[in-house]
């Protein structure tokens, strides 16, 4: 099983988020439903795993904080994001999730710089569509949520997307 651990967002962002993605071409736009902030990815693992990782994250510690989340941006990859502010409350998270994941060590966490984001949707990176009225439209809107709660989410792969299930919840301090 696919296995990464992320921050979830309010309903009201998504909505929000929903009516900023419209008037591209070449792009697929994430459902509303799969808008999330990656913290540590773990990848692909036996489902036997599960049940250690869940007892490993227990034993991460972080108080509630707040997150900014502004500014439009783009991966080479096609990845069209929405900015996440890496302050050091975020940090803290993601270092801790990573610290408590090293334990077990038959993982192998990928060691890609954390550069927190929101997809909002993935361009055709041979020919990605021209963003400057998107950005001109869009890349002041503001968001702040109070981060409460982490998630150890599964992806499953199918040709028509991917879809996400929450396998188990971790709560602030
Ligand atoms: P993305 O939103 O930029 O595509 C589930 O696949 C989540 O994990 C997605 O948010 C995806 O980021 C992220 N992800 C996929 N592969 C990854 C990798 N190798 N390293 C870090 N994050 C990855």
């Amino acid at each position: 099983m696919r296995l990464f651990t992320s921050i979830d967002l309010p309903e009201p962002m998504k909505q929000k988020i929903d009516e900023i993605c419209w008037g591209l071409p070449r792009i697929r736009w994430l459902p509303s439903e799969q808008r999330h902030i990656t913290l540590v990815f773990i990848g692909e693992v036996n489902p036997s795993q599960l049940s250690p990782i869940a007892k490993q994250l227990k034993m991460v510690q972080f108080p509630e904080f707040e997150l900014n989340c502004h500014g439009i941006g783009s991966f080479r990859s096609g990845v069209l994001w929405l900015g996440v502010q890496l302050d050091q409350n975020l940090r803290n998270l993601e270092q801790a999730i990573r610290y408590q994941l090293s334990e077990l060590k038959a993982l192998k966490l990928g060691s890609r710089k954390f550069h927190p984001h929101i997809t909002l949707g993935r361009m055709d990176h041979q020919n990605p569509p021209k963003l400057n009225n998107f950005l001109a439209l869009n890349n002041n809107h503001r968001f702040t949520f109070s981060v409460t709660e982490f998630q150890l989410l599964s992806s499953q792969l199918s040709p028509k997307g991917a879809r996400h299930y929450a396998e188990q919840t971790f709560t602030c301090l």
